[in-house]
């Protein structure tokens, strides 16, 4: 049994002070501050008048932070299922921009937010918690509808390949990089809790995924082993 959106929640609001750095928060996340700069600036070359920027799954604010270092004065929403999450978010964005920042509690599958609001949509780290088809499904024509048009959503995810094969070579690979990180024990904990809590799909599907509910175009910026940075274009 996957874990509840409930458990999820209540591991995050236990979380907060490893997730608002981002070299210890993503430890297991191979090349995740490579992710973060590539999808980052890649968001501020499609858009860079953006004025909105929204950012999913927003954990401790480190996106939004990244993002502002780059498109500064950005108005911010910020948008988790963590409460103590949203509130070091709001903490670290609100000194950092000049624009308006707000909160959003809650599931992403749920987000009631304005049509056409949003220059730019990050997702670090979070659509991997989404289960079935349907939820992904719903959760890709959401956010697609809360873009501008010209806008992007940018994602920084773990990922699945599709032939079971390959997919088992490249967990297996991961499991050794994990090893090399803490050993035996580590390795064997984390890919536990991966299978507990995650339900990640592949770089493939989510593009796919985009262009079926209206992306005009789609991107892959990076990919090492079960680690992703893509995107797509309204
Ligand atoms: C791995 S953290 C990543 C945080 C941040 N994006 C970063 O990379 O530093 C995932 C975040 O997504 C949030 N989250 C998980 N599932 C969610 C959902 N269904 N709706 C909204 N937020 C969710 C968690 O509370 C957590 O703060």
């Amino acid at each position: 049994m996957k874990s509840t959106v409930a458990e999820i929640r209540e591991r995050f609001d236990n979380d907060v002070e490893r997730f608002a750095n981002l070299e210890t928060g993503q430890q297991s996340t191979i090349d995740a501050t490579v992710s973060l700069e590539l999808i980052t600036e890649a968001a501020k070359n499609i858009v860079p008048t953006a004025t909105h920027l929204l950012d999913i799954g927003c954990g401790a604010g480190n996106y939004s932070l990244k993002m502002l270092s780059k498109l500064p004065g950005l108005h911010c929403t910020l948008a988790d299922l963590s409460q103590p999450m949203l509130n070091k978010a709001f903490e670290r964005v609100s000194v950092q921009t000049t624009g308006g920042v707000q909160t959003h509690h809650g599931d992403i599958r749920e987000l009631s937010l304005p049509q056409n609001g949003f220059d730019i949509i990050l997702a670090g780290a979070v659509l991997h918690h989404l289960r079935d088809d349907e939820d992904w499904q719903t959760t890709f024509s959401k956010l697609y509808s809360l873009l501008k048009p010209g806008g992007c959503l940018m994602i920084s995810d773990l990922v699945t390949q599709d032939d079971q094969r390959l997919d088992d070579y490249i967990w297996n690979e991961y499991g050794n990089y994990l090893e090399s990180l803490g050993g035996k024990e580590y390795r064997q904990k984390v890919l536990d809790y991966i299978a507990k809590e995650d339900s990640p799909r592949s770089v493939t599907y989510q593009l796919n995924l985009m262009k079926e509910v209206g992306f005009s175009t789609t991107e892959i910026l990076h990919k090492n082993l079960c680690f992703a940075a893509f995107g797509g274009i309204k």
